[in-house]
C-alpha cells in the first residue's frame, strides 16, 4: 500500500506514526479533542464499567487491557503531550483555538472475542491488527480483532495529536485512514538487571516505552554472575546474599507488579534465569553448587566476565536446588507469560575440569550431561505449560536435542538464524553487531600497565556504537530462504548493563530501540521490497523521540533542531526516491 499524502511537499507536519503503519492516508483538516468526548466501547465480556482498576494479582482480561489503554491515551494526549515547534519551520503558526472544531465521538469495536491467552499469548495467538478512521466531521472509529489490537490502535491515535501552547490538544491531519498489522509476532527488548541495579520504577518506565513502540515482549535477564536480585522465598539466602546489597532485590510483590505492568499493556514479560553459566552469584548462598568460582588471576580462562563460576553439571544438589527454584518461581510467572527462558549462553567448558562431579572439559563427556541438564529443566518448565526459550549455543554449539516447542534466541550472526530455522526450530534474532545497545562505550575492564598498550584505545568487543541507522538497517530475514521465514518469530534488542544504570538507561535504550521496533513491526523492507529509507524514518523518529520525552523517557535527540525544523536540509545524496522515501 502507498503512503497517500494530500499535502504539499514542504508542509510543516510530518505524518509521523512510529512504527510506520501498513496503510496511512491523512489530510490537513484541524480537529481538536476534549477530555469529555463520548467514547463508545463495546467490550467483549461482562465488563463492569464502574470498575475501580484491576487487582494486580491475576492475569489481566482483554477488557482490563483496553480500559488501561484508554486511561493511558487520555494521559498521553492531555498530560504528556508537547508543542511541536521543533518539528516546524520558524515561520510556523499554531492553529487558531478560536476556530476549534471538536471530535464528537470515539467508537472502539472489538470484532472478535479475545482468545483465552490474550494477555500472555504464544507467538501468533493474538491478532494485533487494527483499523483507525477519523472523519473530518469528527468521528473516530478503531476496530480490531483483539483487545491488544485496540490498544495498538489507541497508541497510534495518540500520535495524531499535539499540544497547543494556549492549552488543548489538536490533530492537523484529518481525515485519517489507517490499517496496520505487525510483520513479526515477537518484538522485544531484553534488559539485564543483574550487572547493575534497576528499581521497579525504572523497569516499569522502560516497559511503558516498550509498549508505546508497539513492542509486545519484555525480556528480563534477571540474574547473572554479578548479582542475584530476584527473591525466591523458598531459597531466601539466594537474594539475601546474592544481591549487591540487602534491599536491592525484587520481592514477589515487586516481581508481580512488574509482570502485571507489562501484561496490562499487551507486553508479555519473559523471565530468564540464565544457566548453567552466568550463575556465580549463587555461590554467595550455595557455594557447593558452583565450580571455578572467582578464579584469580586469569578468571578469563573460566568465564567471559568476572567472577568466573558455573553451576556444576552432574550434581544432585544442583538438580534439587533447581527443582526448588522452578517450583517457587514458575507458578509466579504463569499468570503473565507462556514462556520461560533458561539461558544457556557462553558456557565455559574448562570450568568443568574443577567440577568434582565431572572433572573434564571434554565435549564428549560434557555434552550428554548438558543434554540431561536441559531435559530436566525443560521438563519442569513444560510441566507448568510454559514454553522454553534458550540461547543459540544450546542448539548450535552443544548440538542438543531440544523439543520442537523450544524457541532459540540467536545473537551471534545472521547465519546462526539461518542454521536454527534450517533445523526446523523457531528463532529470535538480535545479531550483536546490530542490536546490542551496550556496544561502543569502550571497555569496562581495567588493564594492568603490563598489557594496557595491547588494548589501547580500549574499544569493547562489539564496538563501534550501534547508531539508530545501523540498527534500522538490520533485516531479520536477511538470507533466510522463503520456506523458512515463518520460523523467524521476530527478535529483541539487548540492553546488557555493565555500563548502564538508571542514570543513563533511557538514553542508552531510546530512541535506538525504536529503530528495532519499527523493523519488527513494519518489516525491514517497504511495500516495494526496498530497504526502508532513513530519509523517511528520520523526521518520524525525531517526532517520536519528542513523544517519548513528553512521556518522561529521557530519549536522546537524533538530530539538532535545525534538521528537525526543516525535514529536508540534513540530507546527503539524492535519488529518485520521494521525500517520504517512496517513488
Ligand atoms: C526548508 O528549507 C528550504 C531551503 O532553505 C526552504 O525552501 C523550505 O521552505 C524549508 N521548508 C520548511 C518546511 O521550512
Ligand atoms: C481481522 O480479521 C479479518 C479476518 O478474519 C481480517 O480480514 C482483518 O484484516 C483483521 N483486522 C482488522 C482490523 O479488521
Ligand atoms: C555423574 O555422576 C554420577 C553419579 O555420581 C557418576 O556415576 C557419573 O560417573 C558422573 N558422570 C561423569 C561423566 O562424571
Ligand atoms: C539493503 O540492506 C541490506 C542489509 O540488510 C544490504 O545488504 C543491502 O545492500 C541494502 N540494499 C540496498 C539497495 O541498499
Amino acid at each position: 500500500m502507498r503512503f497517500l499524502p494530500i499535502i504539499p511537499l514542504f508542509a510543516s507536519v510530518v505524518p509521523a506514526i512510529w512504527p510506520k503503519p501498513i496503510h496511512y492516508e491523512y489530510g490537513q483538516t484541524i480537529l481538536w479533542v476534549s477530555k469529555d468526548v463520548s467514547v463508545f466501547w463495546t467490550s467483549a465480556g461482562d465488563y463492569d464499567r464502574n470498575f475501580q482498576g484491576p487487582t494486580i494479582s491475576s492475569t489481566p482480561s482483554g477488557d482490563e487491557i483496553v480500559d488501561f489503554a484508554l486511561q493511558k491515551t487520555w494521559e498521553i494526549i492531555f498530560e504528556k503531550s508537547f508543542v511541536p515547534w521543533k518539528l516546524n519551520p520558524k515561520s510556523w503558526q499554531e492553529p487558531d483555538p478560536s476556530e476549534a472544531v471538536y471530535i464528537t465521538d470515539i467508537h472502539l469495536k472489538l470484532l472478535k472475542n479475545d482468545p483465552e491467552n490474550v494477555a500472555k499469548p504464544l507467538a501468533g495467538e493474538v491478532d494485533e491488527s487494527y483499523r483507525l478512521s477519523l472523519t473530518t466531521d469528527g468521528t473516530v472509529s478503531i476496530s480490531a480483532n483483539s483487545s491488544i489490537g485496540l490498544t495498538r490502535g489507541l497508541s497510534t491515535f495518540t500520535q495524531l495529536f499535539y499540544w497547543h501552547s494556549q492549552g488543548g490538544a489538536y490533530t492537523p491531519l484529518a481525515p485519517v485512514e489507517i490499517f496496520d498489522s505487525p510483520k513479526f509476532q515477537h518484538r522485544g527488548l531484553n534488559l539485564d538487571v543483574s550487572r547493575n541495579w534497576f528499581s521497579v520504577e525504572d523497569i516499569k518506565r522502560t516497559i511503558d516505552a516498550v509498549a508505546y513502540n508497539k513492542m509486545n515482549r519484555f525480556h528480563l535477564h534477571i540474574t547473572d554472575s554479578q548479582s542475584f536480585p530476584l527473591e525466591i522465598p523458598s531459597l531466601p539466602e539466594l537474594a539475601e546474599k546474592g544481591a549487591y546489597r540487602p534491599g536491592l532485590t525484587y520481592s514477589p510483590d515487586n516481581f508481580k507488579e512488574i509482570q502485571y505492568h507489562a501484561a496490562i499493556q499487551g507486553v508479555e514479560l519473559i523471565t530468564e534465569i540464565d544457566m548453567p553459566g552466568h550463575t556465580s552469584s549463587i555461590w554467595f548462598s550455595y557455594p557447593e553448587l558452583i565450580t571455578a568460582f572467582n578464579v584469580q588471576p586469569n578468571w578469563n580462562t573460566y568465564a567471559a566476565e568476572p567472577p568466573s563460576g558455573t553451576l556444576k553439571l552432574n550434581s544432585t544438589a544442583v538438580n534439587n536446588f533447581l527443582e526448588t527454584l522452578f517450583k517457587d518461581l514458575l507458578p509466579r510467572v504463569l499468570p503473565y507469560s507462556s514462556y520461560f527462558h533458561t539461558g544457556g549462553d557462553e558456557v565455559n567448558k574448562k570450568a568443568y575440569e574443577t567440577d568434582e562431579t565431572v572433572q573434564s572439559s571434554d565435549f564428549a563427556v560434557l555434552q550428554p550431561l548438558m543434554q540431561k541438564f536441559i531435559d530436566r529443566n525443560h521438563k519442569h518448565v513444560r510441566s507448568y505449560n510454559l514454553t522454553p526459550i534458550v540461547w543459540e549455543e544450546m542448539l548450535l554449539d552443544w548440538d542438543l536435542d531440544l523439543g520442537p516447542d523450544v524457541i532459540i534466541q540467536t545473537w551471534k550472526s545472521d547465519s546462526a538464524v539461518a542454521k536454527v530455522v534450517s533445523k526446523g526450530h523457531k528463532a529470535l534474532v538480535g545479531n550483536y553487531k546490530y542490536w546490542y545497545l551496550d556496544c561502543g562505550k569502550g571497555q569496562w575492564l581495567d588493564f594492568d600497565p603490563s598489557i594496557s598498550s595491547t588494548f589501547y584505545p580500549y574499544n569493547d568487543y562489539c564496538a563501534p556504537f550501534h547508531n539508530w541507522r545501523l540498527m534500522y538497517s538490520y533485516d531479520p530475514l536477511a538470507n533466510i530462504p522463503p520456506e523458512h521465514q515463518h520460523l523467524v518469530l521476530g527478535g529483541e534488542a539487548h540492553m546488557w548493563a555493565e555500563q548502564t544504570d538508571p542514570v543513563n538507561m533511557d538514553q542508552a535504550i531510546w530512541p535506538r530501540t525504536s529503530a528495532a521496533a519499527e523493523v519488527l513491526w513494519s518489516g525491514a523492507k517497504d511495500e516495494y521490497g526496498r530497504n526502508r529509507s532513513q530519509i523517511d524514518a528520520s523526521p518520524r523518529l525525531s517526532e517520536f523521540r519528542e513523544r517519548l520525552v513528553a512521556m518522561g523517557i529521557a530519549a536522546e535527540p537524533i538530530q539538532m533542531h535545525y534538521c528537525t525544523m526543516n525535514g529536508t536540509q540534513c540530507q546527503l545524496g539524492y535519488s529518485m526516491q520521494g521525500l517520504d522515501g517512496n517513488l
